[in-house]
């Protein structure tokens, strides 16, 4: 199944479902004798399904994601593929980031990245020194598209002010359960600006999956889908937000995929948030900053 796409007016297209690997060996740190076969499978079997995007980042299992990620993606034809990753909040001065950006490139076996993001804001870094090793990186190929993760709309536009690229991209906690972008004006600022919201953990590492809450169960029922699908495609049927979902067990990737190629109607993306029962749960959620 060939991944519906989104474009901005700039021309920049991508994917709406992307396939993430946080957890793929390990937290913050490589896991001591991790067994990496089934995610290299999970990451082969999402490619045969027609997945072309995927998400990793330096800080995933130390570096470790990446080289999973690259060692299950070596085979295939880079050209068919978009492999977003991320700098680390203290390695965000000029040095650091043009350093990161190439350990990232030979951990995954790659020459480019076609999208490269601040994974979160650091405040004792100048954005500008950040941005100006973006652009670097821009100019010498390294890296084809530029974007940031969980900045609130002041960062943004401090971002954007401080960069001759367009950031195309901003990734943020968005879920049903999780609407801290919508209500801090993020959604809309990126909507009428011409921005990705790229919405991380849509399915509240399985939460969402569960079936139980009667919004969802009922438009479960209509659309003949699962409540997981329900809460992916309440998210891409929205403008301008794009998703990424992690899945190692192969039935998990199978049913994220029945999520896309449908789409929710309006009053139905409206009526689930108007109706869900938003409970703001931020244990687990990266706050924007
Ligand atoms: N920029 C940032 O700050 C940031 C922060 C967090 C995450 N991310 C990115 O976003 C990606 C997605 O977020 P996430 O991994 O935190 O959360 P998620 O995608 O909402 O959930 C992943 C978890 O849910 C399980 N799962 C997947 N599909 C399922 C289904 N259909 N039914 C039941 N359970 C299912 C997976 O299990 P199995 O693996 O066993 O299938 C995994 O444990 C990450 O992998 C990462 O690439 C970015």
């Amino acid at each position: 199944m060939n991944i519906p796409t989104k474009k901005l007016n700039n021309g920049f297209e991508i994917p709406v479902l992307g396939f993430g690997t946080w957890f793929m060996g390990g937290s913050f740190e490589k896991e001591v004798n991790y067994d990496e076969s089934r995610d290299i499978e999970a990451i082969k079997k999402t490619f045969k399904l027609g997945g072309t995007r995927f998400d990793t980042a330096e800080m995933y299992a130390h570096g470790y994601s990446e080289e999973i990620l690259g060692r299950a993606l070596k085979e295939y034809n880079r050209s068919q593929l978009f492999i977003t990753s991320k700098v680390m909040p203290i390695n965000l001065n000029y040095d650091n980031v043009i350093s990161s950006c190439k350990n990232s490139l030979a951990r995954l076996q790659m020459d480019y990245l076609d999208l490269y993001l601040i994974h979160m804001p650091n405040p004792d870094i100048s954005i500008n020194e950040t941005m100006k090793a973006f652009d670097h990186l821009k100019e010498e190929g390294l890296i084809k598209n530029i974007g940031v993760c969980n900045f609130n709309v002041e960062r943004l536009k401090e971002a954007q002010s401080q960069t001759k690229n367009k950031i195309v991209l901003n990734q943020v906690h968005y879920n049903l359960l999780f609407r801290e972008p919508a209500l801090k004006g993020v959604i809309d600022y990126c909507q009428n600006n011409d921005i990705f919201i790229e919405a991380w953990r849509p399915i509240q590492q399985g939460s969402l999956a569960k079936k139980g809450i009667d919004i969802v169960d009922r438009l479960g029922k209509k659309y003949n889908k699962t409540p997981a699908q329900i809460a992916i495609n309440w998210l891409i049927s929205q403008k301008n937000v794009i998703t990424l979902v992690k899945a190692s067990d192969p039935k998990h990737l199978e049913e994220n995929f029945g999520s896309i190629g449908w789409n929710m109607s309006e009053e139905d993306v409206k009526l689930l948030i108007k109706d869900y029962p938003i409970q703001l749960d931020r244990s687990n959620a990266v706050q924007l900053k």
